[in-house]
Protein backbone atom coordinates (compact mmCIF):
# COMPACT_ATOMS: atom_id res chain seq x y z
CA UNK A 1 0.00 0.00 0.00
CA UNK A 2 3.04 2.37 1.12
CA UNK A 3 4.06 2.23 -2.66
CA UNK A 4 0.64 4.04 -3.67
CA UNK A 5 1.69 7.02 -1.34
CA UNK A 6 5.00 8.13 -1.63
CA UNK A 7 7.49 9.38 -3.91
CA UNK A 8 10.24 7.10 -5.45
CA UNK A 9 13.00 9.32 -3.07
CA UNK A 10 10.97 7.37 0.08
CA UNK A 11 12.79 3.02 0.36
CA UNK A 12 9.85 1.43 2.67
CA UNK A 13 8.95 -1.99 4.09
CA UNK A 14 5.18 -3.05 5.59
CA UNK A 15 4.17 -6.09 6.36
CA UNK A 16 0.48 -7.90 7.65
CA UNK A 17 2.62 -10.67 10.40
CA UNK A 18 5.02 -10.31 12.43
CA UNK A 19 7.99 -12.46 12.87
CA UNK A 20 8.70 -14.08 16.44
CA UNK A 21 12.43 -13.98 15.45
CA UNK A 22 13.10 -10.28 14.75
CA UNK A 23 15.93 -8.72 16.85
CA UNK A 24 15.58 -5.56 18.93
CA UNK A 25 18.89 -3.73 19.51
CA UNK A 26 19.73 -3.50 23.56
CA UNK A 27 19.21 0.17 23.30
CA UNK A 28 15.29 -0.57 21.86
CA UNK A 29 14.94 -3.45 24.32
CA UNK A 30 15.40 -0.49 27.16
CA UNK A 31 13.41 1.83 25.62
CA UNK A 32 10.76 -0.93 26.09
CA UNK A 33 10.63 -1.73 29.12
CA UNK A 34 8.13 -3.85 30.14
CA UNK A 35 5.66 -3.06 27.49
CA UNK A 36 2.90 -5.49 27.39
CA UNK A 37 3.08 -8.64 24.93
CA UNK A 38 1.10 -6.08 22.75
CA UNK A 39 3.22 -2.94 22.62
CA UNK A 40 6.15 -5.28 22.19
CA UNK A 41 5.15 -6.67 18.90
CA UNK A 42 4.00 -3.70 17.48
CA UNK A 43 7.21 -1.86 18.36
CA UNK A 44 9.50 -4.76 17.22
CA UNK A 45 7.92 -5.41 13.76
CA UNK A 46 7.85 -1.25 13.38
CA UNK A 47 11.64 -1.83 13.98
CA UNK A 48 12.16 -3.97 11.37
CA UNK A 49 9.80 -2.69 8.93
CA UNK A 50 12.57 0.54 9.42
CA UNK A 51 15.32 -1.42 9.40
CA UNK A 52 14.37 -3.03 5.76
CA UNK A 53 13.51 0.45 4.62
CA UNK A 54 16.64 2.05 5.83
CA UNK A 55 18.85 -1.25 3.59
CA UNK A 56 16.37 -0.32 0.74
CA UNK A 57 17.52 3.01 0.97
CA UNK A 58 21.49 2.40 1.35
CA UNK A 59 21.65 3.77 4.71
CA UNK A 60 23.66 2.15 7.70
CA UNK A 61 21.01 -0.56 9.58
CA UNK A 62 21.57 1.09 12.98
CA UNK A 63 19.36 0.80 16.49
CA UNK A 64 16.58 3.28 15.84
CA UNK A 65 16.16 4.79 19.79
CA UNK A 66 12.80 6.80 20.41
CA UNK A 67 12.90 10.34 21.56
CA UNK A 68 11.56 12.45 24.36
CA UNK A 69 8.55 12.74 22.15
CA UNK A 70 8.11 9.37 21.54
CA UNK A 71 9.81 9.62 17.73
CA UNK A 72 11.77 7.62 16.07
CA UNK A 73 15.59 9.05 16.36
CA UNK A 74 16.80 7.83 12.60
CA UNK A 75 20.87 7.99 11.63
CA UNK A 76 22.48 11.48 10.50
CA UNK A 77 21.21 12.50 6.93
CA UNK A 78 18.32 10.52 7.32
CA UNK A 79 14.22 11.33 7.90
CA UNK A 80 11.69 8.76 8.32
CA UNK A 81 8.14 7.50 9.83
CA UNK A 82 6.89 4.04 11.64
CA UNK A 83 3.13 3.48 11.79
CA UNK A 84 1.58 0.14 12.99
CA UNK A 85 -2.14 -0.78 13.79
CA UNK A 86 -3.73 -4.49 13.88
CA UNK A 87 -2.84 -6.72 11.10
CA UNK A 88 0.07 -3.68 9.61
CA UNK A 89 3.35 -2.33 10.83
CA UNK A 90 5.20 -0.17 8.28
CA UNK A 91 8.59 2.11 8.08
CA UNK A 92 9.35 4.79 5.34
CA UNK A 93 12.92 6.28 5.32
CA UNK A 94 14.21 8.95 3.10
CA UNK A 95 17.71 11.17 2.79
CA UNK A 96 17.14 14.25 4.10
CA UNK A 97 18.78 16.09 1.20
CA UNK A 98 15.05 15.58 -0.73
CA UNK A 99 12.97 15.38 1.95
CA UNK A 100 12.65 17.98 5.21
CA UNK A 101 10.49 15.38 6.39
CA UNK A 102 7.57 12.69 6.63
CA UNK A 103 4.79 10.91 8.12
CA UNK A 104 2.98 7.56 7.74
CA UNK A 105 -0.04 6.08 9.61
CA UNK A 106 -1.74 3.31 9.50
CA UNK A 107 -5.43 2.70 11.01
CA UNK A 108 -8.43 0.30 10.45
CA UNK A 109 -11.18 0.91 8.20
CA UNK A 110 -13.96 1.04 11.05
CA UNK A 111 -15.40 3.78 12.58
CA UNK A 112 -13.21 5.92 15.43
CA UNK A 113 -14.20 4.89 19.10
CA UNK A 114 -17.06 6.89 20.50
CA UNK A 115 -16.10 9.95 21.38
CA UNK A 116 -13.29 10.30 19.27
CA UNK A 117 -14.47 11.97 16.41
CA UNK A 118 -15.36 15.06 18.21
CA UNK A 119 -11.97 15.29 19.10
CA UNK A 120 -10.41 14.78 16.00
CA UNK A 121 -13.55 16.83 13.17
CA UNK A 122 -13.79 20.46 13.38
CA UNK A 123 -15.35 23.39 10.63
CA UNK A 124 -15.47 22.07 7.27
CA UNK A 125 -14.29 18.74 7.96
CA UNK A 126 -17.37 17.98 9.94
CA UNK A 127 -19.13 18.10 6.69
CA UNK A 128 -16.39 15.96 4.77
CA UNK A 129 -17.11 12.97 7.79
CA UNK A 130 -21.28 13.97 7.19
CA UNK A 131 -21.29 13.34 3.44
CA UNK A 132 -19.74 9.97 4.19
CA UNK A 133 -18.37 6.86 0.99
CA UNK A 134 -18.97 4.09 0.82
CA UNK A 135 -15.50 2.61 0.28
CA UNK A 136 -13.50 4.32 3.37
CA UNK A 137 -14.80 4.72 6.78
CA UNK A 138 -14.49 9.18 6.17
CA UNK A 139 -13.64 9.85 10.01
CA UNK A 140 -10.72 7.65 10.51
CA UNK A 141 -9.63 8.40 7.46
CA UNK A 142 -9.85 12.20 8.48
CA UNK A 143 -7.93 10.49 12.16
CA UNK A 144 -5.17 9.03 10.15
CA UNK A 145 -4.73 11.86 7.85
CA UNK A 146 -4.07 13.91 10.99
CA UNK A 147 -1.52 11.70 12.93
CA UNK A 148 0.24 11.33 9.55
CA UNK A 149 0.53 15.07 9.65
CA UNK A 150 1.50 15.32 13.26
CA UNK A 151 4.52 13.02 12.29
CA UNK A 152 5.80 14.86 9.37
CA UNK A 153 4.93 18.36 11.44
CA UNK A 154 6.52 17.03 14.67
CA UNK A 155 10.40 16.92 13.58
CA UNK A 156 10.65 20.57 12.25
CA UNK A 157 8.55 22.25 14.93
CA UNK A 158 8.59 22.21 18.99
CA UNK A 159 5.15 21.70 21.31
CA UNK A 160 2.07 19.67 20.05
CA UNK A 161 -0.23 20.70 17.01
CA UNK A 162 -3.78 19.72 18.62
CA UNK A 163 -6.43 17.97 16.05
CA UNK A 164 -7.83 21.97 15.66
CA UNK A 165 -4.84 23.07 14.55
CA UNK A 166 -4.90 21.65 10.85
CA UNK A 167 -7.86 21.95 8.80
CA UNK A 168 -8.16 18.80 6.31
CA UNK A 169 -9.77 19.13 2.84
CA UNK A 170 -10.06 15.36 1.68
CA UNK A 171 -10.03 14.29 -1.98
CA UNK A 172 -11.75 11.00 -1.93
CA UNK A 173 -11.90 11.14 -5.45
CA UNK A 174 -8.45 10.71 -6.24
CA UNK A 175 -6.54 9.73 -2.99
CA UNK A 176 -4.98 12.70 -2.09
CA UNK A 177 -5.07 15.46 0.87
CA UNK A 178 -4.24 18.86 2.41
CA UNK A 179 -4.07 20.53 5.31
CA UNK A 180 -4.31 24.06 5.84
CA UNK A 181 -2.19 25.02 9.07
CA UNK A 182 -4.02 27.43 11.34
CA UNK A 183 -0.91 27.87 13.52
CA UNK A 184 2.67 29.37 12.46
CA UNK A 185 3.77 26.41 10.45
CA UNK A 186 7.73 25.07 10.48
CA UNK A 187 10.73 27.08 8.62
CA UNK A 188 11.95 24.97 5.70
CA UNK A 189 14.48 25.72 3.37
CA UNK A 190 13.80 29.58 4.33
CA UNK A 191 10.08 28.74 3.59
CA UNK A 192 7.23 29.11 6.15
CA UNK A 193 4.98 25.84 5.61
CA UNK A 194 0.90 26.95 5.90
CA UNK A 195 -0.10 23.63 3.93
CA UNK A 196 1.02 20.27 3.80
CA UNK A 197 0.04 17.64 1.55
CA UNK A 198 -0.34 14.06 1.37
CA UNK A 199 -1.84 10.75 0.40
CA UNK A 200 -4.33 8.14 1.13
CA UNK A 201 -5.19 4.16 0.14
CA UNK A 202 -7.67 1.68 1.68
CA UNK A 203 -6.56 -1.77 1.41
CA UNK A 204 -7.73 -5.10 3.01
CA UNK A 205 -9.25 -2.90 6.28
CA UNK A 206 -6.68 -0.71 6.41
CA UNK A 207 -6.67 2.87 5.58
CA UNK A 208 -2.89 4.18 5.15
CA UNK A 209 -1.79 7.95 4.69
CA UNK A 210 1.35 9.46 3.91
CA UNK A 211 2.66 13.23 4.08
CA UNK A 212 5.84 14.61 2.73
CA UNK A 213 7.67 18.12 3.05
CA UNK A 214 10.47 18.47 -0.03
CA UNK A 215 13.81 19.45 1.55
CA UNK A 216 13.28 23.14 -0.28
CA UNK A 217 10.56 23.60 1.65
CA UNK A 218 7.34 22.43 -1.17
CA UNK A 219 4.74 20.38 0.64
CA UNK A 220 5.09 17.28 -0.92
CA UNK A 221 2.06 14.13 -1.28
CA UNK A 222 -0.37 15.20 -4.24
CA UNK A 223 2.46 14.41 -7.08
CA UNK A 224 4.05 10.94 -6.86
CA UNK A 225 7.81 12.27 -8.16
C1 LIG B 1 2.29 10.16 18.25
C2 LIG B 1 1.05 9.75 17.48
C3 LIG B 1 0.92 10.63 16.24
C4 LIG B 1 1.18 8.28 17.05
O1 LIG B 1 0.15 7.87 16.17
P1 LIG B 1 -0.76 6.58 16.43
O2 LIG B 1 -1.76 6.53 15.33
O3 LIG B 1 -1.25 6.62 17.84
O4 LIG B 1 0.20 5.33 16.34
P2 LIG B 1 1.02 4.72 15.12
O5 LIG B 1 1.18 3.28 15.38
O6 LIG B 1 0.49 5.10 13.80
O7 LIG B 1 2.43 5.43 15.29
C5 LIG B 1 3.24 5.16 16.37
C6 LIG B 1 4.62 5.57 16.00
O8 LIG B 1 4.67 6.97 15.78
C7 LIG B 1 5.99 7.40 16.00
N1 LIG B 1 5.96 8.62 16.80
C8 LIG B 1 5.63 8.75 18.10
N2 LIG B 1 5.72 10.05 18.46
C9 LIG B 1 6.13 10.73 17.36
C10 LIG B 1 6.41 12.10 17.10
N3 LIG B 1 6.31 13.04 18.05
N4 LIG B 1 6.81 12.45 15.87
C11 LIG B 1 6.93 11.52 14.88
N5 LIG B 1 6.67 10.20 15.07
C12 LIG B 1 6.27 9.83 16.30
C13 LIG B 1 6.73 6.26 16.74
O9 LIG B 1 7.61 5.64 15.82
C14 LIG B 1 5.60 5.33 17.11
O10 LIG B 1 5.94 3.97 17.10
P3 LIG B 1 7.00 3.33 18.14
O11 LIG B 1 6.68 3.93 19.48
O12 LIG B 1 6.75 1.87 18.06
O13 LIG B 1 8.33 3.78 17.62
C15 LIG B 1 -0.25 9.92 18.34
O14 LIG B 1 -0.25 8.98 19.39
C16 LIG B 1 -0.44 11.30 18.94
O15 LIG B 1 0.19 11.68 19.95
N6 LIG B 1 -1.36 12.09 18.37
C17 LIG B 1 -1.75 13.37 18.94
C18 LIG B 1 -1.25 14.52 18.15
C19 LIG B 1 -1.99 14.67 16.86
O16 LIG B 1 -2.21 13.71 16.16
N7 LIG B 1 -2.36 15.89 16.50
C20 LIG B 1 -3.08 16.10 15.29
C21 LIG B 1 -2.43 17.19 14.50
S1 LIG B 1 -3.44 17.70 13.15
Amino acid sequence: MLGRLVPVTVAWAETREDRPDTELFPIERVALGRAVPKRRREFTAGRACARRALERLGAPVVAIPSGERGEPRWPDGVVGSITHCEGYRAGAVAWSTALASLGIDAEPDAPLPEGVLEVVAHGRELDLVAGGDGRVDVGRLLFSAKEAIYKAWSPLATGRLSFEDAEVALDLADGTFRARLLVPGPVVGGVRLDELHGRWAVEDGVIGTAVTIHAHGRAGGSGIT
